[in-house]
């Protein structure tokens, strides 16, 4: 079976403050979720039964919470379990960034909702389709996906993606098979691993285990 996990970064000052994008650090609650994703891949994803038992891979984004999310998971060493390999090799994709959102990066939805009324409404109303000034919008994060989700389709390996919630929306929306259009109101919860194996038909199973704090 070909399993993936997805997960958001702990959560970042920037969660705590309910500010939108920017590049921060995670807060103590995040850093104890690393220190517990870092003991589940270890226990749990690095021993997973099947021909490539013990075998994972882990892809996070370039930004600082990811990578301080990753940063306790043994890698890029490769260990030797008995007679079995255990190997996490780490890739950094840009590909996997937050939707960008431009000139509103920084500011609070309150804030957008406030003083950039005609924006939150476009934004309401077509979702998918809204671009921030400057910024990004869902469908930008679609084609910026497409390679990686060819790349991951290829592997056998289980995978740990590391990532941040609107491109987990897509993602998960695309294993899963549901509607891309719906997709952008999923919410992916912090501190949560969602482990979605492919079934041999055009959808994933999914299990969330949630691993607090
Ligand atoms: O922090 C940003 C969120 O992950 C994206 O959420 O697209 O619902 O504003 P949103």
């Amino acid at each position: 079976t070909h399993t993936l996990y997805l997960t958001r970064h702990g959560q970042s000052e920037y969660n705590r403050l309910r500010k939108i994008g920017g590049n921060s650090g995670l807060t103590s609650y995040g850093l104890e979720y690393a220190r517990r994703l870092a003991a589940f891949s270890e226990g749990t994803i690095c021993r997973e039964d099947g021909t490539n038992a013990n075998k994972a891979r882990l892809w996070t984004s370039s930004m600082r919470r990811t990578n301080e999310t990753a940063q306790f998971i043994p890698h890029p060493q490769v260990a030797i379990d008995g007679d079995k390999w255990v190997q996490m090799s780490h890739r950094v994709y840009r590909n996997l960034d937050e939707i960008f959102a431009g000139e509103y990066e920084g500011l609070t939805y309150e804030e957008v909702a406030a003083n950039h009324q005609d924006e939150a409404f476009l934004r309401k109303v077509d979702k998918i389709g809204y671009r921030y000034p400057r910024g990004e919008s869902y469908y930008d994060i679609i084609s910026r996906l497409d390679p990686l989700v060819h790349e991951l389709e290829s592997y056998h390996e289980p995978t740990l993606i590391v990532s941040h919630q609107a491109v987990l929306r897509l993602l998960y929306a695309y294993l899963m098979g549901y509607d891309r259009e719906d997709s952008t109101k999923i919410a992916i919860p912090l501190h949560t691993v969602l482990k979605l194996t492919y079934n041999g038909w055009s959808r994933c199973t999914e299990e969330r285990v949630f691993l607090g704090p």
